[in-house]
């Protein structure tokens, strides 16, 4: 069966799936998902897989970084997404220091997330310093995303949100770091806000999939903030994203609507009862 095929019915999408799709070419969609009604739709949309990112932290819980975001509220949110998703394979993301302090607390922090909040597998921030904590959770039978380039939980470090692996050293950096995770046996890297030259050059020299954000059209795959695509906040999304719809703005109508209507008595009516 083509993959074609496979993305058109409702197949299960597991891990193996990534690697077939970049030895045939076929780019890798993920996006990410916070709730059930989000998780629901991404299923319904044939998405590879669903990321329910410590973003939630940002675009669904109001913090300015994803530093606030906790093991309890990533167990909470990845939770819902499972119950809406039966197709997309699901990554959670491990947040802020709940995983570099040693190797126990990142299998700790993994196992609650796959058996409290139901992910198959995790995503973790860093690279060649994380490198050992990533090879023992692969060894234990988890399947690991690695994320390098912009890396938000090291914001204050990176000195903000900018674009990474512009000069010679960071770009090497970068791809050491990336090298190291598939040493190490991740079975895919996000590059996020990287130079496209070295997204190019990382996505052709590794054999794992890399899955971009803000890293070019030369990615194996893409991932989008939901928020971003679907248009969820007033703020219009960042320059690499795309909006494909304005769903905050259809809210905000739809809720005015509603209001206008009570104050005027013309909801509820009589069809509208029990
Ligand atoms: O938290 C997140 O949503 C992410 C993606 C942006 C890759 O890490």
């Amino acid at each position: 069966m083509s993959i074609d095929k496979a993305a058109a019915r409702d197949v299960k999408r597991r891990v193996h799936y990534f690697s077939t799709l970049k030895q045939r070419q076929q780019k890798i969609v993920v996006v990410t998902a916070y709730d059930y009604p989000t998780a629901l739709a991404a299923d319904a949309a044939g998405a590879d897989a669903i990321l329910v990112g410590d973003s939630l932290g940002m675009v669904a819980l109001g913090f300015d970084s994803t530093i606030p975001v906790t093991v309890d509220m990533m167990v909470h949110h990845t939770a819902a997404v499972r119950r809406g998703s039966k197709l997309a394979f699901l990554i959670a993301d491990l947040p802020f220091l709940s995983y570099k302090t040693s190797s126990a607390q990142a299998m700790e922090t993994v196992a609650r997330l796959m058996q409290e909040g139901g992910a198959e597998a995790v995503k973790m921030e860093g690279g060649q310093e994380i490198a050992d904590i990533v090879r023992r959770v692969v060894d234990a039978g988890v399947p690991v995303m690695g994320h390098v380039g912009l890396t938000p939980q090291s914001v204050h470090k990176l000195g903000g949100y900018r674009v990474q692996g512009r000069s010679d050293d960071s770009a090497e950096t970068i791809r050491r770091d990336a090298l190291s995770l598939q040493e190490a046996g991740v079975f895919s890297i996000v590059l996020e806000a990287i130079d496209p030259t070295l997204a190019k050059q990382l996505s052709e020299e590794l054999t794992v999939p890399t899955i971009g954000i803000g890293a070019s059209r030369h990615c194996d795959g893409q991932v989008l903030v939901i928020s971003d695509l679907a248009g969820m906040l007033p703020a219009s999304p960042p320059k690499f994203a795309k909006q494909y719809a304005n769903l905050h703005e259809q809210m905000t109508q739809a809720i005015r609507t509603y209001a206008q209507e009570v104050r005027e008595a013309e909801f509820p009516t009589d069809r509208n009862e029990y």
